[in-house]
């Protein structure tokens, strides 16, 4: 396949690190040093499947393509008000398609997953247009009395739109259970059955653990496919990494020896928008006119389960 469209919808407050110390310990000098982020967005009067919609209009517009010329729509998601129906399908409705549609948690990989997805698909034949939305607001999964968690996150959606193509030269997934390092727990639905024990807990999370896995996976993933291509890192004009931590960005790019201009990065300005920051950081690129046709670009994304992935495509 080949993404002809990108579109992407971030809400419209603004938190900033100093508006964080108002409520919170903690403080700018804490935080931008350890993980780039200056501010992010936060979903305070918006619903997320009105940013979903408006993400996959953006995209579906830029790509030139009508609703009902998609043949599927995948969209990733780890949290939203909604359990049932999935956001998949309201986001059909939203825009006027009337193809199958699919909802993914793959947490903060899951753009690539449904890249993958995707291109499978079409590769058996069964679509020719996809829409890709990736729409989180991880703020509502953190406790905001725990300065360890909630000062990382922002929230948003990303959308990209692909048609037919061979522009999509490769695709890895991979996946190491490890429930333990950053996990969120919801109750559900009392019955008069229920016996065991259950509570709530907002998201926990094992920072160092999750730092190491970050780096060792995304720089693995990425090593391995461009290696099943044919290719090495100095074939890739531009790294376009999950947005979680610049250190963790960092870290991937020395551990793939390249310069600092082939790795744009938003994290300063959104924080970690889970799956969305793939197609958000896309998008944005896209619009700036950062990417030129023809360019070879790696995306890679990391995050709970462990899940990590890459994909190499030409633009
Ligand atoms: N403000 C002030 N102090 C803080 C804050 C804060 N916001 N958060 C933690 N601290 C304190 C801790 O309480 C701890 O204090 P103690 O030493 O007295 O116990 C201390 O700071 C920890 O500091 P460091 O060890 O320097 O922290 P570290 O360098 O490990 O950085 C961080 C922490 C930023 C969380 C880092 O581990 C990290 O980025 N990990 C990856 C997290 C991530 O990206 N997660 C999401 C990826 S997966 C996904 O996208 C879902």
């Amino acid at each position: 396949m080949k993404i002809i469209g990108t579109g992407s919808v971030i809400p419209k407050k603004v938190v900033t690190n100093d508006m964080l110390s108002e409520f919170l310990d903690t403080s700018d000098a804490w935080i931008y040093p350890r993980t780039g982020i200056k501010c992010r967005h936060v979903i305070s009067d918006e619903k997320l499947e009105d940013l979903a919609i408006e993400a996959a209009k953006k995209a579906l517009d830029d790509a030139g393509m009508k609703a009902g010329e998609l043949d599927f729509i995948i969209c990733s998601n780890v949290v939203n008000e909604y359990v049932t129906p999935s956001l998949s399908c309201i986001i059909q409705g939203g825009i006027g398609a009337t193809c199958p549609c699919i909802d993914i948690n793959c947490a903060c990989a899951g753009f690539i997953y449904a890249l993958d997805m995707a291109e499978s698909y079409s590769k058996a034949g069964k679509v020719k247009n996809v829409l890709i939305v990736c729409a989180e607001e991880p703020t509502r999964m953190t406790s905001w009395k725990d300065r360890n968690v909630c000062v990382l996150f922002g929230d948003g959606a990303g959308a990209a739109v692909l048609t037919e193509g061979d522009n999509i030269k490769g695709t890895r997934l991979s996946a190491a259970s490890a429930t333990d390092k950053l996990y969120q727990i919801r109750t559900l639905e009392p019955t008069p059955y229920i016996t065991k024990e259950e509570t709530s807990i907002p998201m926990q999370m094992k920072g160092q653990d999750v730092f190491k896995f970050a780096v060792k996976a995304s720089s693995g993933d990425i090593r391995h496919l461009l290696e099943e291509l044919g290719m090495t890192p100095d074939d890739v004009d531009k790294f376009l990494l999950h947005q979680a931590n610049i250190r963790i960005i960092n870290a991937i790019r020395d551990q793939l020896g390249q310069p600092e201009e082939k790795f744009p990065h938003n994290v300063e300005n959104h924080g970690n928008s889970s799956s969305a920051s793939c197609p958000i950081l896309l998008d944005e690129c896209n619009k700036k006119g950062l990417l030129k046709k023809g360019d070879i670009l790696a995306l890679s994304a990391f995050g709970a389960g462990f899940i990590s992935g890459a994909a190499v495509l030409e633009w």
